[in-house]
């Protein structure tokens, strides 16, 4: 049996997702760093949705030597330089056109999220337990620092920090909030009270999406020439957008219709938020679209319903020795293909400073403030630009009324602001890398700078 009194740190993770999995391989490189993973699904080999990468956060996954067996799990190939990415149509009207094209900077990898949880698995060392049917509770720290973790099933483990990667209904964020909140009503500090309060559950984005996938024959059958047999293609509109692009050489489509409705934000959703669904439930919405819009919809069979959620920004991410990573610290909307990306440069970032050598169990809270200020308001912006593109996307801004007034020339010109705004938003994510967040963790560690 191992001492765990020898080692340096023991972290327990909460939620073998893709932040907890990337934080368990990250900090595998610190064999001084006691690892446990506490997963509620009675197995990790559940069926997951897609997820793009970025060249940012594929950067890291380089890093971590992930990256061949990853791209054995996909037939994208990393490119350098500029990539046709997506095209823009016009789309909710009887003659839709192309307007413009997304080029980024080096290539959107898409994989399956079970085949990335299984690429980290195989990666776990040894020594790391991935213990699951465990779901989270509560936690309580004590004076010492250690922390007590409670789990559903009255089993009880302790560590010296705990990492919530528990996703967008995170356990251990409300444990952290709810206790943020009591303090500050015990001091009658009520306003603040509320306000922490109200960052425990997630909020309604005002959007839902539809997913399904389309085989690609029926599609050529039923709209030979189809745009999206070659091209990855946005159909904007007001209300709403559709993203569709070939995977698996083309044998399948996949299909994702977006329904906003933006002056809904924030407010609770009716009814669960992801189950299978028809198609009729989004269909009307897209009445009057272009016929490509048409023939996709026409094709599909199956779908799934998602009621899309966020949070409420938080004031930090991390709680004494407790800290949240992904979408347990900022759940975010899917429009800027991020969620997985930001998930793994927390991961990355904060195994950086749990294994710095000046990291002990009595200055976790330094190496936890040190993450929390470099990595909280990369992700806040991500956010909220992630939440803009999704009202550029469904032709929003301006107030929503701009686009219907305009024709010939002067429509198009607005669509080309709305190109560059969109670039514009979203180019931190092939115009920056995480080398600089990097070099900043490390300089206000070892910094003399330092204000701790
Ligand atoms: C349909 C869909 C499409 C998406 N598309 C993209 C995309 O194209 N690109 C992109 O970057 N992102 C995308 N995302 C977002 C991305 O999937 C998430 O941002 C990312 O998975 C976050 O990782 P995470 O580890 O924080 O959370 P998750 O992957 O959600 O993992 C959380 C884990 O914690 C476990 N858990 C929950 N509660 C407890 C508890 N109390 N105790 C123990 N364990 C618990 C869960 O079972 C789960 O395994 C998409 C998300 C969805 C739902
Ligand atoms: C594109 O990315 C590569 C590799 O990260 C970088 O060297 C190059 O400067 C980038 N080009 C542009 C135009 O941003
Ligand atoms: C996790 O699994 C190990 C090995 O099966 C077991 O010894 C340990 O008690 C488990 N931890 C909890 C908290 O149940």
């Amino acid at each position: 049996m191992q001492n765990f009194s020898s080692k340096r740190l023991r972290v327990a993770i909460c939620g073998a997702g893709i932040g907890g999995l990337t934080l368990a391989v990250a900090l595998a490189q610190y064999p001084d760093i006691d690892i446990e993973l506490y997963e509620a699904a009675n197995s990790l080999t559940e069926l997951g949705a897609g997820i793009g990468l970025f060249p940012r956060p594929w950067k890291i996954i380089q890093m971590l030597g992930l990256e061949d067996d990853l791209l054995m799990t996909t037939e994208r190939k990393p490119r350098q330089g500029p990539v046709p990415a997506f095209n823009y149509r016009k789309s909710d009207q009887q003659a839709g056109f192309t307007f413009s094209t997304l080029v980024t900077n080096g290539t959107l990898i898409t994989l399956h999220r079970a085949d990335f949880q299984a690429v980290l698995l195989k990666r776990l060392p040894r020594t790391c337990r991935v213990n699951c049917s465990k779901r989270l509770r509560t936690y309580t720290q004590r004076e010492s620092g250690t922390i007590e973790l409670i789990f559903e099933d009255n089993s009880r483990t302790f560590c010296d920090v705990l990492v919530g990667a528990d996703g967008l209904k995170s356990a251990t964020r409300a444990t952290f909030l709810t206790e943020r909140a009591n303090w500050m009503g015990s001091r009658g500090r009520i306003h603040e009270a509320a306000d922490v309060a109200s960052c425990i559950d997630p909020v309604w984005s005002g959007t839902v999406a539809y997913r399904a996938l389309i085989p690609g024959d029926r599609l050529s059958a039923a709209a030979p020439g189809h745009s999206v047999l070659t091209s990855p293609t946005q159909y904007l509109g007001k209300n709403g957008y559709i993203i569709a692009y070939p995977i698996s050489h083309g044998k399948m489509i996949n299909f994702v219709a977006f329904v906003c409705r933006h002056d809904l934000e924030n407010t609770k959703f009716d009814g669960p938020w992801t189950g299978p669904c028809d198609k009729s439930q989004f269909a009307g919405v897209f009445a009057h679209w272009e016929p490509e819009v048409h023939a996709l919809i026409h094709c599909i069979d199956k779908c799934l319903r998602w009621a899309i959620h966020t949070m409420k920004p938080l004031r930090s991410f991390v709680s004494g020795n407790t800290v949240l990573i992904g979408d347990a610290a900022h759940a975010m909307t899917p429009h800027q293909g991020s969620g997985a990306g930001q998930a793994i440069e927390d991961a990355y970032i904060l195994a950086t400073v749990l294994g710095h050598r000046t990291t002990s169990r009595e200055t976790v809270p330094r190496a936890l403030r040190v993450f929390d200020e470099i990595r909280r308001p990369l992700a806040t912006g991500v956010v909220e630009a992630s939440r803009m593109n999704g009202r550029f996307f469904s032709l929003e801004e301006d107030g929503g009324i701009g686009f219907d007034q305009y024709t010939g020339p002067q429509l198009w010109e607005k669509l080309q602001k709305l190109h560059s705004a969109v670039v514009q938003n979203w180019e931190w994510t092939w115009t920056t890398s995480v080398d600089g967040s990097i070099q900043e963790a490390l300089r206000r560690l070892e910094g003399h700078d330092c204000k701790y």
